[in-house]
């Protein structure tokens, strides 16, 4: 057990795939592991361990925000020997250089918090994926008939926000799109010396208010499930 994670040792597999949302970890758990077994529920975000194609996986969220992925992230990496965290998440795109269902592999994730400066003392406002796992995907990817684009991310601490134009980062790192952990996500990884990757599909298109919507979710995810299952056999 850690603080916030009621697993046993051992209950977690060395790769994580997390999605943002409980409801996420659980559908992922319900419809593409076998033998899924709930090993965390505390404060409702759901942790599963089963297996894939034979491969032990834990499918768990991070719910939102660095501070939330920041706990989740560490505690995994730290309390239950896990090697290895893919995010799978959604993103909204900041202009039509994306497109919904786009799939997104993230470089480099660029960041106006001070989550990685007070946590670490790293003073970069971008920090890189961490390890091999993001070539890995690209790689997967590439075998599996998926087309992925390699990308900057703007992490945002931000949803909602008076000034609609697109923030000065995500401009001066020609970030396409924001999501809101991969930037906390990397540091962690980065100062424990772990693997993480984030991959996120376009859900949204923020100057057009463009959606996919609640129905086409769950078909709009599935490439980047799959993919990142794929990728945590390797
Ligand atoms: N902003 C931040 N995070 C997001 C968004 C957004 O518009 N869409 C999906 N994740």
């Amino acid at each position: 057990m850690s603080i916030h994670i009621s697993a046993k040792k051992g209950e977690i597999s060395k790769v994580v795939l997390q999605p943002g949302d409980p409801l996420r970890a659980k559908y992922i758990a319900e419809n593409f592991l076998e033998n899924a077994k709930l090993v965390s529920q505390t404060r409702g975000i759901f942790y599963y361990t089963g297996t894939y194609k034979g491969k032990e996986i834990t499918v768990g969220a991070s719910g939102m925000g660095f501070p939330s992925i920041g706990i989740y992230s560490f505690e995994l990496f730290t309390e239950y020997e896990v090697d290895t965290i893919i995010r799978i998440g959604t993103c909204g795109g900041y202009s039509n250089d994306v497109k919904l269902f786009d799939l997104l592999n993230v470089e480099n994730a660029a960041s106006e918090s001070t989550y990685a400066k007070f946590a670490w003392g790293f003073e970069d406002d971008i920090l890189p994926h961490q390890g091999n796992i993001y070539h890995v995907i690209n790689e997967t990817a590439e075998q599996l008939g998926l087309k992925t684009r390699a990308t900057n991310i703007h992490s945002s601490d931000i949803f909602y926000r008076k000034d609609p134009s697109i923030p000065e980062i995500a401009t001066k790192y020609s970030c396409p799109a924001v999501e809101m952990e991969a930037f906390g996500l990397f540091a962690n990884a980065k100062q424990l010396g772990k693997n993480a990757a984030t991959i996120l599909t376009v859900s949204d298109i923020i100057p057009t208010q463009e959606q996919i919507s609640s129905d086409e979710r769950e078909r709009a995810l599935k490439p980047m499930i799959e993919l990142a299952l794929e990728s945590a056999l390797k």
